[in-house]
Parts: structure tokens; C-alpha cells; sequence
């Protein structure tokens, strides 16, 4: 196979696919995901190539996004099959891909579903995380902040805070530190702009 040929039309695929996607799942998150995808797999001595491979696709056919998710899912084991993957590896990356998601709660089995998802994770936490929590709220007709009811504030303790005790790779946690911080502080900010003046504002 040849694999930047392969790099090229998953790309590609990726592109047409998400690039006009609303709610923080278009193909810059992809890209986004599979680099630290890949950068995570050469710290863990694991195969980059399929990593980045993965990542690129692990949004593909999953329910919020697609109408027909199994015809996504046909579709894009096709093109893998088509590039030159063998059966094993559409298997795995297949397999990696439908461990990846925190509401569907599944545990990865391999390593390239480990990383996948760590990758996915980070994404989701510090200052791209913030801002994806609040385009993901805006789609979902989510208000930023309400005290009596549920907001995309409350997202960050539901889920963004909890992220970074379930990372799994080493080089993961270390980003995942990072970034968790920031959004302490940001929280910390938002919270005193919300109340310094609230007290006067009624
Ligand atoms: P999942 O792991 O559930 O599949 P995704 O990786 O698709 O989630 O991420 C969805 C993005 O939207 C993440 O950045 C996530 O934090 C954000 N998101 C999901 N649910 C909400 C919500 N109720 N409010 C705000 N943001 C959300
Ligand atoms: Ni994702």
C-alpha cells in the first residue's frame, strides 16, 4: 500500500464529508485529533500510520452526525479496502473507532483504541474544548449559563473535568494536565465576571 497515497484520500474523504459540520465535529477536528493521534503513537513506540488512519476517521458514522450510520460506516470500510488496508487492519480500526466515545461509555480494547481515544479527548478539554462545549451547546439550543437550568457550564463538570482521570497514555495525561488547568481558570474567570456585578444588576 502505498500510505501517503492512502493519507491523501482519507483526507480527502474527511473533508467532504465534515467540512461544512456545525457543532465543533468538522474536519479540522479530525485533523486536529489525528496529529495528536499520531504524536501520541510515536511516544508509545505504536504504528503512527494506523493512528492517524483512525483518528482521521473515528467521527464517521456516529449517530448524532450521520442519518444513516451503518451506510457511513459501509462507506468508509469500502475506501479503506479500496486503498490497500487489509482485512485485520479495517477490523482494528473499526473496532478502535467504535470504543471511542465517552457517552457511549466503552472501554477501548487495543492500544490503537486507546490512543484514539485519548487523542479525541484532549480535543475535548482546555481552550479548543471551551470553545467546543459552547458550539455543541448553541446546536443543541443549550444556554451558556442559567442557574435553574441545565447550561454548558454544567458540561464542563459532567464531563470535561473527568477527562483527564481517564486518559490512558502517558503523553496524554501530560496534555490533559495542561489543559485541565486552563479550565479551572477559566471557570474561575467566568465566575467572577458572572457575580461581580450581579448583586446590583436586579
Ligand atoms: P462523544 O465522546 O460523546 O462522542 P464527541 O467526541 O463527539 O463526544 O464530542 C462532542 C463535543 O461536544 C465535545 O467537545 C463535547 O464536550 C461537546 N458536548 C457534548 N455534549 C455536550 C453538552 N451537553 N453541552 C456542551 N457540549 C457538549
Ligand atoms: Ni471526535
Amino acid at each position: 500500500m502505498d500510505r501517503r497515497h492512502a493519507l491523501e484520500q482519507i483526507k480527502n474523504y474527511i473533508h467532504d464529508l465534515f467540512k461544512d459540520e456545525p457543532s465543533g465535529h468538522d474536519d479540522v477536528h479530525m485533523t486536529r485529533v489525528a496529529s495528536w493521534a499520531k504524536y501520541i503513537a510515536v511516544k508509545e513506540d505504536e504504528d503512527p500510520f494506523l493512528c492517524e488512519v483512525t483518528a482521521l476517521l473515528h467521527d464517521v458514522g456516529d449517530r448524532k452526525l450521520f442519518s444513516e450510520p451503518e451506510q457511513a460506516v459501509h462507506e468508509r470500510d469500502k475506501l479503506l479496502v479500496d486503498l490497500g488496508f487489509t482485512e485485520e487492519e479495517v477490523d482494528s480500526i473499526a473496532e478502535a473507532i467504535r470504543t471511542v466515545s465517552f457517552s457511549k461509555g466503552m472501554v477501548p480494547k487495543s492500544r490503537l483504541g486507546e490512543i484514539t481515544q485519548d487523542a479525541d479527548r484532549l480535543d475535548a478539554i482546555g481552550a479548543i474544548g471551551i470553545a467546543r462545549a459552547f458550539t455543541y451547546g448553541g446546536t443543541i439550543n443549550q444556554p451558556i449559563y442559567k442557574k435553574d437550568r441545565k447550561d454548558a457550564i454544567d458540561h464542563f463538570h459532567e464531563k470535561l473535568f473527568k477527562l483527564k482521570g481517564l486518559m490512558h497514555t502517558e503523553s496524554g495525561k501530560q496534555e490533559a494536565e495542561k489543559r485541565h488547568q486552563f479550565m479551572l481558570q477559566y471557570l474561575e474567570e467566568f465566575h467572577r465576571e458572572q457575580a461581580c456585578r450581579e448583586e446590583t444588576s436586579h
